[in-house]
């Protein structure tokens, strides 16, 4: 498939370094100017937005966190009059108050383009139908997927989540040919459509979109057998702006060309915050170029992953990020992501591609039980094999024991939209 790219997305390295630059001058005098929070920080140390003169000069200006973002809730992080506000969403969190993030018109026409671009690049053309089962509301989502597919003029069916036997039904009616969906809730649409005797490879959809949570290869190859449809990974946040920060190419399917031309990125050290050169893994770091209604300066989103030069674009790439700080679980010493696990899951005959993480503490020692539940035709024999070779993989692949529990077929929570994927019985 030819790729279509449009003008941003042809400049050369340094063409886009310079309007980088220019962008990232006026986005610091902009925060300055306009934000209480972000004066006081410059202030603190000791810099003015023009002492910036080259795009390395950023590593100078301090981080924001989600917790100053919290601490000026609702609306403290905003640099314009709340009339030229247009949109408002907001992310839940687990603890404590949402994070709230605000468009100005123009931000939401940007946020439009860049969707669009992520869909075109996953092979959405106009005219397509795009069928959105991502949350409708203030997660980003739904309404961000939304006027992007209608940017590029393709034809949105809004399902949002939930009503599973619902989507599928109107997957088979509208017959729409690309889904934008959390990767979980896809899982759980395959077991519905196997429920009403469906078979999922005859519908109508060829290409998959799917973010907002971590996700592997190998759930990447699970979704494309059973589907029989290419699935691309889309990541964001809603501090820096929701979906399409950054987009897989389907031609290349090798991680996530950032759309530079709106996100300045950078990987640090989550401990020392030292920024950290290319191809080292850390915690991604993003400022952003344009946006009117709630700059961020050096936002911590807490991601890790790595950042690569461009392949289908000349944007660089970040790679799949393969969990959050938040979600690291420390073992008897030993790091763990729950995408560890999803790959040694997913590669194991007998189960399905459902787990679920429990951590408990015996005594002062954490341990982790890992639930799979086995797929209908396994028995007895086979779900013992299939538990072993699960803890197996985890002591050689990850080197530390945890328990595994194989559980009956359909026993497992599904997800709706970001699945949650370890549950903390520490107490
Ligand atoms: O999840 C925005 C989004 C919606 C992205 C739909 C893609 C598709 P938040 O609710 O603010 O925004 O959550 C942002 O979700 O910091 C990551 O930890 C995680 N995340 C998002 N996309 C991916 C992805 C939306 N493709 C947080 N891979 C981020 C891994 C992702 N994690």
């Amino acid at each position: 498939m030819t790729p279509l790219l449009d003008a941003a997305e042809q400049l050369g390295r340094e063409e886009l370094a310079v309007l980088q630059l220019a962008r990232l001058r006026a986005t610091l005098r902009h925060a300055y100017d306009h934000v209480p929070f972000y004066r006081q920080a410059f202030d603190r140390a000791g810099l003015r937005p023009e002492d910036c003169h080259s795009l390395a000069d950023l590593a100078r200006f301090p981080f924001t966190a989600k917790a100053d973002l919290r601490d000026n809730y609702p609306f403290g992080m905003f640099a314009v009059e709340q009339s030229e506000v247009r949109r408002i969403h907001a992310s839940s969190g687990t603890t404590g108050r949402p994070t709230v993030v605000g468009y100005t018109e123009k931000d939401l026409d940007t946020w439009a383009d860049l969707v669009a671009r992520a869909i075109r690049a996953a092979g959405g053309r106009p005219g397509h139908k795009v069928h959105v089962a991502y949350g409708y509301g203030l997660f980003t989502g739904g309404l961000g997927a939304h006027y992007g597919a209608e940017r590029l003029g393709c034809t949105v069916i809004p399902a949002s989540g939930g009503m599973t036997a619902r989507q599928v039904r109107l997957i088979q009616d509208f017959e729409p040919e690309i889904i934008m969906v959390t990767p979980s809730y896809m899982l759980t649409l395959l077991d519905e459509f196997e429920r009403q005797g469906v078979d999922p490879r005859t519908t109508s959809l060829r290409v998959g979109i799917f973010g907002a949570e971590p996700w592997t290869e190998e759930m990447r190859r699970e979704i494309e057998e059973r589907f029989a449809i290419d699935a691309v990974d889309i990541y964001g946040l809603s501090e820096v702006m929701g979906p399409g920060v950054s987009f897989e190419c389907v031609e290349t399917k090798d991680g996530l060309h950032i759309s530079e031309d709106h996100f300045y990125p950078e990987v640090v050290d989550p401990f020392t915050g030292e920024v950290l050169p290319d191809g080292e893994e850390g915690e991604l770091v993003f400022t952003s170029l344009t946006k009117e209604a709630m700059p961020v300066i050096r936002y911590r989103t807490r991601d890790l992953t790595r950042l690569l030069p461009g392949t289908a674009r000349t944007f660089r790439r970040m790679e799949k990020v393969t969990g959050r700080t938040d979600d690291m679980v420390i073992l008897r010493g030993v790091n763990l992501f729950p995408t560890q696990i999803e790959e040694i899951v997913l590669r194991t005959p007998g189960v399905a591609p459902h787990f679920q993480l429990r951590l408990t503490r015996e005594g002062r020692m954490d341990a982790l039980t890992v639930r799979a539940e086995a797929r209908a035709q396994t028995g007895p024999g086979a779900r013992e094999d299939a538990a072993r070779a699960i803890a197996a993989g985890v002591k050689d692949g990850i080197g530390v024991s945890v328990e595994v529990e194989i559980v009956d077929p359909e026993t497992l929570e599904r997800s709706v939209g970001k699945i949650r994927r370890i549950v903390d019985l520490r107490g």
